[in-house]
């Protein structure tokens, strides 16, 4: 396939291009602004691959949709990576026909962050999202929503299920339902064969470290403290990000449009239990656990049910004890793509949101 994958410079969007071209031999253009949790160093296994292209831009921009769907018009592309081998040395003309679908990851994805400052979330979510189904109804293209569990909010008991009501609870799954209502509404109205898959929390190599799973090995292993929200009970239904991403390409394949389809991991852990065994991973000390302020409005548990995407022949892979072992052991080997991040920006965002300095 000819695939256009919004975001796919993010931790599940280039896990989503490194599976695309590696295993189905797609032809694969990225749009993606670079945000800050977009990192051009995601790329550096497949930068050379002739069946891929990058091009820098907003998925809010009409102009650069354009572009990466039809043409180049000069938009930047890959100038050559930091550090790392590989990059193409500029936008590289598609080899073969025209794209078929658009993969939307773009988003602003933490909830910290949303509640620090909503702006643009509503405008990636709502705008970007409203940009990308034009393009997509006016070219006939399918098309793919990336979405959360989040859009349903908290369930303290049971498993929510593709129908369950919409309740999100902080600007970030606000802003994500809004997105999902969209595109349902494009499909109703216009009959864009779009289809929307809803994923748990994610976890595997290349995420931001402001995310739980990323946040505690690297505090772990430089000794900082490891601050657990609360009372550390909220739970949270882990899968891995090769095993989400491979949903996303099942639905994709599979899906029938008009429909929504969760993907959920097989397993559901306490943050203080995920603490622990990253503690037990790394070697850390039970002393660097601190319990800190609350997230306002924190959900508690979220849990959901993928029996419908597990009918169209898809299941996940990697059980979480593993899957957490081998993402220990990759942050500790690659220091190469955390170490630009730890001793750059993310050290005031980090002051700003823990009001203590990282060592
Ligand atoms: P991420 O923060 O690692 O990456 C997001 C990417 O989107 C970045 O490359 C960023 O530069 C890009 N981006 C942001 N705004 C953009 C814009 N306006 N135009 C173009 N590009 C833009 O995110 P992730 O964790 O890889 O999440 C990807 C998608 O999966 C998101 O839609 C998220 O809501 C969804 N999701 C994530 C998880 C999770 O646990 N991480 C779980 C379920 C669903
Ligand atoms: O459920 C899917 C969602 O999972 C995605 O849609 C989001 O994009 C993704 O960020 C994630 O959201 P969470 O809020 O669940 O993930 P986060 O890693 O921020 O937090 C996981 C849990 O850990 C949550 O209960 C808050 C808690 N936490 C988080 C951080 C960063 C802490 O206790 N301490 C922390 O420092």
């Amino acid at each position: 396939m000819n695939i256009l994958v919004c975001g796919g410079a993010g931790f599940i969007g280039s896990t989503f291009v490194r599976q695309r071209l590696h295993e189905h031999g797609d032809e694969v253009t990225v749009l993606d602004k670079l945000t800050y949790a977009g990192r051009e160093q995601n790329f550096h296994d497949f930068a050379d691959d002739p069946a891929f292209r990058f091009v820098h831009g907003a998925i809010e921009d009409p102009e650069a949709v354009a572009s990466a769907l039809d043409g180049l018009d000069g938009l930047d592309g890959l100038d050559g990576l930091d550090g790392v081998d590989g990059g193409n040395g500029g936008v590289r003309a598609r080899a073969s026909g025209p794209v078929e679908a658009i993969v939307n990851f773009a988003a602003e994805t933490h909830v910290d962050r949303s509640i620090a400052e909503p702006d643009a979330f509503v405008k990636t979510h709502a705008l970007g999202t409203y940009v990308l189904l034009e393009a997509a109804r006016e070219r006939d293209l399918r098309y793919v929503q990336v979405s959360t569990d989040e859009v349903y909010g908290s369930i303290e008991v049971g498993t929510f299920t593709e129908s369950s009501p919409l309740q999100p609870s902080s600007p970030y799954s606000a802003t994500k339902t809004g997105a999902d209502l969209l595109v349902q509404s494009y499909f109703h109205t216009y009959g864009l064969p779009a289809t929307i898959v809803r994923g748990s929390n994610n976890y595997g190599p290349y995420q931001y470290p402001e995310k739980l799973i990323p946040l505690m090995v690297l505090n772990a292993l430089h000794g900082d403290a490891l601050p657990v929200y609360g009372d550390g009970q909220q739970v949270r239904n882990w899968i891995h990000s090769t095993d989400f991403a491979r949903a996303i390409g099942h639905v994709l394949a599979h899906g029938a449009p008009g429909e929504v389809y969760n993907a959920g991991g097989p397993d559901e852990q306490p943050n203080i239990d995920v603490v622990h065994r990253i503690i037990a991973l790394t070697g850390a000390s039970e002393d660097q656990i601190e319990h800190v302020t609350d997230r306002p409005g924190h959900d508690r548990r979220y849990s959901l049910s993928s029996e419908k995407v597990r009918a169209l022949g898809w299941e996940p892979s990697v059980r979480f004890e593993d899957g957490l072992a081998e993402t220990v052991t990759w942050y500790r080997e690659n220091a190469w793509w955390w170490e630009p991040i730890r001793s750059g920006d993310y050290r005031s965002y980090y002051e700003r949101q823990y009001g203590k300095a990282l060592s």
